[in-house]
């Protein structure tokens, strides 16, 4: 006896109160796999015992004379006879289970009583399965919004438990979802929402023991942004700087997001190489600043997002495309003294969009508004208008066109023409002189070339000799019988649509020939 640790699990459960007031039917609920001690109730109060035996739903089960010195400690077989009649029963069993009922020498007179020895378990494996649900590295799940969800616990006990489902979110403070007994309780969300995130937890208890176990999980509904990833550009105070930035809202947990340059290479087979990463963040919106040292003419700037509800081979990006400054324009303008001028230049491809701007002069300088100059800007065009046009204003004008990338320029050369008739006259007969005399010119070759007559051929060759008169946007039959008439002067309202006559400097090498385009 000494030395015994006993580990005991001694409930009364039911207890029947007879006649002499002593029970005579007691149960004991023994946990499977613990210790127990059923007590000997039949002995005669001051009779020491001679004899016991204990017999198990009416069998002979173990005896014991206690003249009879047992040397050996209970703890080494399954069932023992202690000095004062009690059954020592070592580890629990299931087959254990049963009446038992003591008898004793000397008899007493007394009814005998019999014990029911109920084996509970449990309850133990308490396990929360909640499908389809991906886990978090520290254990909470994740489930997305819209998915069917079952939940089913589960849990050992014996003889019976009860189960039940509750549930703590932002709204509910202890919901109870579901009741029941059985190994296993579940029930099923259909279309889950962002309201059902929370804490499930799962109680079992022992219908005999009372014992209760229990487990909680936390239970995450995700959903990813709806749309894709934008991405945007803010240029800065500094034109060679830029700000990407690439926002992809509405998702629960927020995205990562990452920035990075998408290398075009023209590798072995021609593949897409994904290229550097520049920055990334879990973030519904990530910027990046870079500056034109980092920059260049048809890179690939490329935002990735990523969400967990999307498997990463699906990831929605967004992207563009760089592209240097190109301003465009008539590089070449005559007008008349007197008259307004309007220059166009048209900056359409520049990505991030540039800044443009008109300068003058060889220290371009930059072109404010005034009364004198008039800026106007509609979508990807811009002008300059000049007004009352003096022989000052002949000279170099530039569009400038910056961007993050580069600066690029429009050069536009503006020449003034005196109103004068007499200034007029003397152009009219030096075209006159001129056309007459080219035309001689075409008939020499012509006639040189009679042999291999082909007008068309002709004019090409001799047009590589180099330019000395070009008609600006007019139809080559026009130039001939409505253009010399005209002039002077030419309101020059833009370089369009406009019937223009420039002279250039005659190369002396190779008087007589002229082009026009
Ligand atoms: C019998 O002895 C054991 C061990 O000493 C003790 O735990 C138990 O209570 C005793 N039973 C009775 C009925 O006195
Ligand atoms: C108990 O043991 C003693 C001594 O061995 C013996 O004399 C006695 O008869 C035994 N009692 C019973 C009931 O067997
Ligand atoms: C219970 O224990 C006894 C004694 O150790 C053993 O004979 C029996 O097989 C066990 N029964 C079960 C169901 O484990
Ligand atoms: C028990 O009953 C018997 C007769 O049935 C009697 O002789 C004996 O004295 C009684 N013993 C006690 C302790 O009451
Ligand atoms: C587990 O991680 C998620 C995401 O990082 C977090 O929202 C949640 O609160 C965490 N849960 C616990 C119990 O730390
Ligand atoms: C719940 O879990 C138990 C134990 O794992 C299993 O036997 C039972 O089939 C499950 N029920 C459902 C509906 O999945
Ligand atoms: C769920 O349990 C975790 C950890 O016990 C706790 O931090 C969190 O606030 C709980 N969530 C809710 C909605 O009660
Ligand atoms: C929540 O419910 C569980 C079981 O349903 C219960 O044990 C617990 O006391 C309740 N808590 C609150 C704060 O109501
Ligand atoms: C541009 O960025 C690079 C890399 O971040 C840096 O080394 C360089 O100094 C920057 N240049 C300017 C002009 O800010
Ligand atoms: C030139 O521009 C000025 C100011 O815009 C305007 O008043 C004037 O009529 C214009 N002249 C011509 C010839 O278009
Ligand atoms: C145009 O300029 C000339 C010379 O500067 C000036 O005499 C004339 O009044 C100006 N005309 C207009 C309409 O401003």
């Amino acid at each position: 006896m000494n030395g015994f640790a006993v580990a005991v699990f001694l409930q009364v459960m039911h207890q029947t109160v007879a006649a002499n007031g002593r029970s005579d039917e007691t149960t004991v609920a023994g946990t499977l796999g613990e210790n127990i001690i059923l007590p000997c109730w039949n002995t005669a109060t001051n009779v020491t015992p001679s004899f016991t035996r204990w017999m198990t739903n009416g069998q002979f089960t173990i005896e014991r004379n206690h003249s009879i010195i047992i040397p050996i400690s209970p703890s080494e077989g399954h069932l023992t006879i202690l000095y004062n009649q009690s059954l020592y029963i070592n580890r629990i069993n299931l087959s254990d289970e049963g009446t038992y009922l003591c008898d004793s020498l000397p008899h007493n007179n007394k009814t005998q009583t019999s014990l029911t020895l109920q084996i509970v378990s449990g309850p133990d494996n308490s396990i929360i399965d909640i499908q389809p649900a991906t886990p978090l590295s520290n254990g909470t799940l994740f489930v997305v919004r819209g998915s069917t969800v079952s939940f089913n616990c589960s849990s050992l006990s014996y003889p019976s438990q009860s189960l039940s489902w509750g549930f703590q979110g932002v709204a509910s403070s202890n919901d109870s979802l579901a009741v029941g007994s059985g190994s296993w309780l579940d029930f099923r969300i259909e279309d889950v929402q962002p309201t059902a995130q929370g804490n499930y937890s799962c109680r079992a208890q022992n219908s005999i023991s009372q014992k209760a176990a229990g487990s909680s999980t936390e239970l995450l509904v995700y959903y990813s942004p709806e749309r894709h990833p934008e991405c945007l550009w803010n240029t800065g105070k500094d034109p060679s700087h830029v700000q990407f930035s690439c926002s992809w809202f509405g998702g629960y947990p927020s995205p990562t997001l990452f920035w990075g340059e998408k290398h075009q290479k023209s590798g072995s087979h021609g593949k897409q190489v994904a290229g550097q990463l520049m920055e990334s963040e879990e973030t519904d919106n990530l910027v990046v600043n870079l500056n034109r040292s980092l920059l260049f003419d048809g890179q690939i700037l490329k935002c990735s997002g990523h969400h967990p509800t999307i498997s990463p081979g699906e990831d929605k990006f967004c992207s563009f495309t760089l592209k240097s400054p190109y301003p465009e324009g008539e590089p070449l303008v005559t007008v008349v003294e007197g008259t307004n001028v309007t220059l166009t230049c048209t900056e359409s491809i520049s990505l991030p969009p540039a800044l443009t701007r008109w300068q003058r002069t060889a220290q371009q300088e930059d072109v404010v508004s005034s009364p004198k100059y008039v800026l106007s800007e509609q979508g990807p065009t811009f002008t300059l208008t000049i007004v009352n046009i003096t022989k000052q204003d002949e000279g170099f004008y530039f569009c400038r066109s910056e961007n993050p990338l580069m600066v690029r320029e429009l050069e536009i050369y503006l020449t003034v023409k005196a109103t004068s008739q007499y200034t007029g006259a003397i152009i009219g007969i030096f075209l006159a002189i001129l056309i007459v005399g080219s035309g001689i010119v075409i008939a020499k070759t012509i006639y040189s070339n009679r042999d291999r007559i082909c007008l068309g051929n002709g004019f090409e060759q001799m047009g590589e000799r180099g330019d000395v008169l070009s008609l600006v946007e007019a139809d080559e039959e026009e130039v001939f019988h409505e253009a010399i008439p005209r002039l002077p002067p030419l309101p020059l309202t833009n370089g369009h649509n406009t019937t223009l006559v420039e002279i250039h400097t005659i190369p002396s090498t190779h008087p007589g020939i002229f082009l026009w385009r």
